[in-house]
């Protein structure tokens, strides 16, 4: 599948708008139309769901020692500026970022690249802002233009080197930048703090500068100590939050995948530290497989652990769930969700201070990082955030594994995976390409559709009272509108699973056909259990 033509799906059928559109839109920022807004909708209830309501309380993984708890939370999107300045958000949430003087685009500095060319004795490095086969085509073509050359003359230029990224590169006068004719024209790399900054209160001035959460997670930390006191969770329990996240990325792009306003589906988890380790475990495999049950499988999804030199500067541990977006080069995955090992680093940060990582005598250790005065740089709420475990009779500061997701990640990978092809005959036998969206049963915007095979003869009013009993347990649709062949293919590419047609034998005999959206097969049940098998294949 091109990614275009999921772009368009999603367009045509009101999955995704672009934010704003009728102004030009705005980078970024997506809209979710009807169809949209019940996928995602099923994506968060289908978290919550398998995460929080149902998930099995008597489980307990290997090497730990007892079953967990899960509740909820849902904290503001803004809170105290102190939370960003000792999470490490303030100083260290930053992309380093250049900027082209002529054309006045700003971009990654880790996401530029390209090649060195000579020509005529002259040699630039042509840089590029995209990656793979299209990189390589848009560099070429660059070349020749700078150099006033047409394609047939492409064997004039001297490439050297494979693509290289413009850190690597010592001589910035000699780089033409990806939008611009000039060489030199990029800017020294700058840091750039992705939190979108707000102002609270009505006279506010910069000392009442507040920002929109970049993570829903430390809503949930600085909440540990009141969800412990209002409820009678013990050590080791998840608190679970859906939330609305917001970064200024640089660069948003790939349809949702980067935008500037997101959701997040996080889990903080709290254990013992003995038991973190069996824990961080239980939690890779317990999310991976949340996706394959919901059909992202095969080889497009893949469980990676991130390298030592990878780990944030906390981590004792991280892996990544990634998926084969089709927007991207081949053999490339993209992230849908970090499970991390966090250890005790954002609850001791809360209590002490920002903490920063130093070597000790025992190996690196964290400690309370210090302004020039040997004063704690960003301090703490002073309050205690340990835990005290009245059957063990110890106190400690538990250990986070956090299983952190992407709602509308997820929700492209989900849109990306159901798009589907095949043949089938039209009315006069012709085969012609059918688009169908493959969704699992659970996330598909719409459970059923109802058609009277024509508009007359009575069919009409059996098909409105078998759509309105449906419509009491799930999300069904009524379509009497056109060709019925056009209403199944309209089904079929908003992934509604089964249509239900009342026909003339339907007067006759009571009974109605049920067609599959995946096989095409239909068959006659009476119409009265219609929701029975409905229940059944949906759930089944
Ligand atoms: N609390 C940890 C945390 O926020 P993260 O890896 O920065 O970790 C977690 O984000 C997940 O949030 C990502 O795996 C991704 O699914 C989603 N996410 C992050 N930035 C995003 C963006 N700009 N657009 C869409 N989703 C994003």
């Amino acid at each position: 599948m091109e990614m275009e033509q999921l772009v368009s799906l999603a367009k045509r059928r009101g999955f995704l708008f672009q934010s704003s559109e009728i102004y030009g839109g705005l980078g970024g920022f997506w809209d979710y139309g009807p169809m949209g807004v019940l996928l995602k909708r099923n994506v968060r209830e289908a978290w919550w769901h398998d995460m929080v309501t149902a998930h099995n309380e008597l489980e307990i993984p290997p090497g730990a020692s007892s079953a967990y708890e899960m509740t909820g939370l849902d904290s503001t999107i803004i809170m105290h500026p102190q939370v960003w300045k000792v999470s490490g958000h303030y100083d260290l949430f930053c992309d380093l970022m250049v900027d082209c003087r002529e054309s006045k685009r700003r971009y990654r500095y880790d996401q530029v690249e390209g090649r060195w060319v000579e020509h005529n004795g002259r040699s630039i490095f042509v840089a590029g802002y995209r990656s793979g086969e299209e990189a390589v085509a848009e560099i070429e073509q660059k070349a020749l233009k700078y150099f006033g050359l047409r394609s047939k003359n492409k064997d004039e230029l001297r490439w050297s080197g494979p693509m290289t990224p413009l850190p690597e590169v010592v001589d910035r006068g000699r780089v033409l930048g990806p939008d611009a004719k000039q060489l030199g024209t990029l800017t020294e790399p700058r840091e750039f703090n992705l939190m979108f900054k707000t102002i609270v209160g009505a006279l506010g001035g910069e000392e009442d500068a507040a920002f929109l959460r970049p993570e829903t997670a430390q809503g949930i930390f600085v909440n540990f100590k009141n969800v412990l006191d209002s409820t009678r969770v013990r050590v080791p329990f998840g608190i679970a939050q859906i939330g609305k996240s917001f970064r200024n990325e640089i660069t948003p792009r790939n349809f949702t995948f980067r935008s500037r306003e997101f959701e997040q589906m996080e889990i903080e988890f709290f254990c013992h530290p003995d038991t973190s380790p069996a824990w961080y475990h239980y939690w890779r495999r317990r999310r991976f497989q949340w996706y394959v049950d919901l059909g992202l499988a095969g080889d497009r999804l893949r469980l990676r652990d991130h390298e030592p030199e990878e780990l944030s500067h906390y981590s004792c541990g991280t892996a990544d769930i990634e998926y084969a977006f089709p927007f991207l080069a081949p053999g490339e995955f993209g992230e849908l969700e970090g499970v991390a090992h966090r250890g005790d680093f954002d609850l001791r940060s809360h209590m002490e201070g920002k903490l920063v990582k130093e070597q000790g005598p025992d190996g690196p250790r964290l400690v309370v990082e210090l302004d020039d005065r040997g004063q704690p740089r960003y301090r703490g709420s002073g309050k205690d955030l340990s835990y005290f475990d009245d059957e063990s009779k110890q106190r400690y500061v538990p250990h986070v594994i956090e299983p952190s997701a992407g709602a509308d990640r997820a929700t492209l990978a989900f849109l990306c995976e159901a798009y589907s092809e095949d043949e089938v005959p039209d009315e006069k036998g012709k085969p012609t390409k059918r688009v169908f969206m493959k969704f699992h049963p659970r996330l598909a915007p719409i459970k059923a559709a109802v058609f009277p095979l024509v508009k007359k003869d009575g069919m009409p009013e059996v098909a409105k009272q078998i759509y309105a009993n449906l419509k009491r347990h799930m999300s069904v649709f009524y379509d009497e509108k056109g060709a019925v062949g056009r209403r199944y293919r309209r089904q079929d590419e908003i992934g509604t699973p089964f249509c239900i047609t009342v026909d003339g034998q339907s007067l006759a005999d009571g009974t109605v056909t049920i067609r599959d959206r995946d096989t095409l097969k239909q068959w006659r049940v009476k119409k009265e259990e219609c929701l029975e098998q409905l229940k059944e294949r949906l759930t089944g």
